[in-house]
């Protein structure tokens, strides 16, 4: 996972097929995450219009990586990977 200076960017497709099929869900849980939770890393959330790969969907990358298929679940395991509490770092959304 790549980072810029400390800031993590979470991109999530905003496409109708991507949103209906589970990233509206997936937006509010990352805001949840970020806002409930102290990061060692500042997060950026921001959104993107369709790629043409609703197919895929839903779609969504976190530091550069893209990931497709993101189930509630599995963005969960991701998020934890951002790290667990700072002295400093806060998210941003
Ligand atoms: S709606 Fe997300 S790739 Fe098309």
């Amino acid at each position: 996972m790549s980072t810029d200076e400390g800031v993590v960017e979470i991109v999530v497709c905003l496409g109708s097929s991507c949103f209906a099929r589970g990233n509206s869900d997936n937006l509010a849980i990352i805001n949840s995450h970020v806002q409930s939770h102290e990061l060692n890393v500042s997060v950026r959330v921001t959104g993107r219009l369709c790629r043409d790969e609703c197919m895929q969907g839903p779609n969504l990358s976190i530091g550069g990586e893209i990931h497709h298929g993101v189930t509630t679940a599995r963005l969960r395991e991701l998020l934890q990977l951002l790290g667990g509490p700072s002295r400093s770092g806060h998210g941003t959304a």
